[in-house]
This record gives structure tokens, C-alpha cells and sequence, in this order.
């Protein structure tokens, strides 16, 4: 039995409540679909800014009403201390996932992007701190490697970040460890690597490139790849994601706490690859994608040339055994970005 079997197992028989921030948002809303199902009490805070009402709906409608019952929503802001106590109060974990992403967007607005991930990121932990919670885990991020060149990133080895978004990231960091020390707070920060899957926003200005070109793909609209397409990434399938955060909220393992894991696959995939494996996935349901091709264009201020996580430690401490590679990650996306694109523009 894996470490991951055993944690749904020991779920399943006692019913914890767990906090999760940005529980409207694409990572949220899956954690919040696989607790229920495991019938744990849940409950959410966010403001809806990058989040929607339709990924809560989904839940709904996958878990079923009696179990959507043990799920209390809180709209509200980590911006605001009073709603981080509120949303604290009676909870065993958190897994604060609520923050706003993109490089280019903290690019474009630092301040905005500091607000909500450094600001609220501290109310939120020290109402983590004064609600006595077992375990704070947090949404960190492989752009903390910033220019560090080695690879694979080991969490040890870290650069200069090359974003506003970097630098809020790796402040949380901070904040953990701080909070571990002076305060006995128990955390474990978790450093995803674009992670990709169902209820990932396909929409707006700052949307991932995986949601992005499938929505291109299945309209038959310009697809744009930022630079040669050589850019090489460690992409994560949500469901691998969702499994490192129940381990690192129900590790056991002294040496587990107060730590920072990558959480990938120890895999290197160019953006020509992938672009190959969505049309090959995408051309049986929409021919017109043999006559499609990618526009090329500039390289994006603040993007790094390679990453690629090793996952060693999460495999050592928390007993991560990812369970989906690229290609069946990308299978199961697939699905439902079909299904929910097409609705969309129908
Ligand atoms: N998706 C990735 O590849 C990736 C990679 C590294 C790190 N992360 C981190 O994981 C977390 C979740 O990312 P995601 O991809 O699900 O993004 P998302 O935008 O889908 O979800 C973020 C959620 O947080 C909510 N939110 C934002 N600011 C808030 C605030 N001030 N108060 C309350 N709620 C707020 C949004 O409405 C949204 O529902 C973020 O912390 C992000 O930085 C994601």
C-alpha cells in the first residue's frame, strides 16, 4: 500500500476540518473535491478575483449533495486579518493556496501582487498561528529557483528571483520558517511546478499555457509560443499535486515538518513537445488541427530557460509516488476541457 493509500484510508474513518484559501480557484477547487469525497469537513475562503462560482458548482455536482453539505464557503479576503480569524477558527489544517499567480502579472502590478501574496500571506498564517491549527501548508513555487542554473532543482539551491511573483513567493518561505521558530507554528510549503488539469481558467490575459492552447486548439485560433519552443518545463497534473498536499498535511514523519518539497515529476517537457501531444490528443475530435501550426514569438520577460524538479525529498520525507505522467495527465485534461470549452462556446 502507498503512503497515499494509507493517508485516504485513515480519512475516510476520521473526519477532520480543513481550511482551504482559494478553494474557488483552479488547485483549491480540486483539493476541496478530493477532501469531500473523503468526507472531511471543508471550509473555503475567497474573494473570487481570479476564482469562479462555476468550479464550486462542479464540485457540487461531482461530490453529490450529501456529501457538499460538510462544505461551508466564506467569500471573503486574506487581505482582511478579521476574515483570516473567522476562517481559522475550529480548523485542524490549512492548505492556503490563495494568491494571486502570473509573472506577468506581478510584472505589470508588484504592488497588487505583494498586497495579496505577502500581506494576506501573513494574516493568513498568524491566524493560523493564534487558531492553534496541527499543520499550515502553503502554495510555494519553482520560481523561488529563479536564476540558479543547476538542474534538477533541488530545494537546497536556490537563485535570485526574477519576478515581483518570485520574490512574494520566496518571502512565504521566509514566513514559515520564521513562524516555525519564534512561534512553534508547524508548516510545510510545497513548491509546484506548473501544475495543469481540470478547472484550470483557459480565459484572460494571464491564463497557463496549457488551458491557453487547448482553448486555442479547439477554436482553431492563433497559438502563440514565446520564443523557440525549446523552453523546456516539469508540468504537474493537478492530481499529483492534490495527493503531496494530503501527505504533507498528515506526515507523521518528525522529519517532515518545517520543510519546503518540490512537487513535479522529475520530467522535462519542451513546449514543441507539448504542443505535439495536444494536437495529437485534440485531432480525432477536431480535424481541422491538421492544418494547424504555432505562431512563434519573443521570449517573455522573466521566464526561465529549463526546469525541472528532483522530487526525492517529498519522496523520502512525505512518500510522494506521483501518479500521473505528462501524457495521462494530459489524456484526462483533455476530456474535460472538451467538454467544458465546447459548452462554452456553444
Ligand atoms: N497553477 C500553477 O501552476 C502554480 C504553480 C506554482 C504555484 N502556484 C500557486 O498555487 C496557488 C493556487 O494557484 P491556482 O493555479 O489554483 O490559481 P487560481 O487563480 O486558479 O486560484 C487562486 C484562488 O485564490 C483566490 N484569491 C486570490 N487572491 C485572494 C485574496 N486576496 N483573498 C481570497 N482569495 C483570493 C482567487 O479568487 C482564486 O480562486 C497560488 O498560490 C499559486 O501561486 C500555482
Amino acid at each position: 500500500m502507498t503512503k497515499f493509500e494509507d493517508v485516504q484510508q485513515a480519512l475516510h474513518t476520521h473526519q477532520a476540518t480543513w481550511l482551504i484559501t482559494g478553494v474557488a480557484g483552479f488547485i483549491g477547487s480540486n483539493l476541496l473535491e478530493t477532501l469531500l469525497k473523503l468526507n472531511q469537513k471543508v471550509r473555503g475562503l475567497d474573494n473570487f478575483s481570479t476564482g469562479y462560482q462555476h468550479n464550486l458548482d462542479q464540485v457540487q455536482a461531482l461530490v453529490g449533495p450529501d456529501l457538499f453539505k460538510n462544505f461551508q464557503m466564506i467569500v471573503g479576503d486574506i487581505t482582511n486579518f478579521k476574515d483570516c480569524q473567522l476562517a481559522c477558527q475550529g480548523v485542524d489544517y490549512v492548505l492556503h493556496h490563495a494568491a494571486l499567480g502570473s509573472v506577468p502579472r506581478s510584472l505589470e502590478d508588484p504592488i497588487l501582487t505583494n498586497a495579496n501574496n505577502v500581506t494576506g500571506y501573513l494574516n493568513i498564517i498568524t491566524a493560523a498561528r493564534d487558531a492553534k491549527v496541527k499543520r499550515f501548508v502553503y502554495a510555494a513555487s519553482s520560481s523561488t529557483y529563479g536564476d540558479h542554473p543547476g538542474l534538477p532543482k533541488v530545494e537546497a539551491v536556490i537563485g535570485k528571483p526574477l519576478s515581483p511573483y518570485a520574490v512574494t513567493k520566496y518571502v512565504n518561505e521566509l514566513y514559515a520558517d520564521v513562524f516555525a521558530r519564534c512561534y512553534g507554528l508547524d508548516t510545510i510549503g510545497l513548491r509546484y511546478f506548473n501544475v495543469f488539469g481540470p478547472r484550470q481558467d483557459p480565459n484572460g490575459a494571464y491564463a497557463a499555457v496549457i488551458p491557453q492552447w487547448v482553448a486555442a486548439l479547439i477554436k482553431n485560433q492563433t497559438l502563440r509560443v514565446n520564443g523557440d519552443g525549446e523552453t523546456t518545463r516539469d508540468f504537474c497534473f493537478i492530481a499529483n499535486v492534490v495527493q503531496a498536499n494530503l501527505l504533507a498535511a498528515l506526515s507523521d514523519n518528525p522529519e517532515a515538518g518545517n520543510q519546503v518539497y518540490n512537487v513535479a515529476l522529475n520530467d522535462s517537457t519542451s513546449l514543441n513537445q507539448l504542443y505535439q501531444m495536444m494536437k495529437a490528443l485534440l485531432i480525432a475530435d477536431f480535424p481541422h488541427l491538421a492544418q494547424h501550426h504555432a505562431t512563434y514569438a519573443q521570449f517573455r520577460n522573466g521566464d526561465i530557460r529549463h526546469s525541472q524538479a528532483d522530487i526525492s525529498k517529498a519522496r523520502k520525507l512525505l512518500g510522494y509516488q506521483p501518479t500521473h505522467r505528462v501524457d495521462q495527465g494530459l489524456h484526462e485534461a483533455m476530456q474535460w476541457y472538451k467538454q467544458n470549452l465546447l459548452n462554452q462556446t456553444e
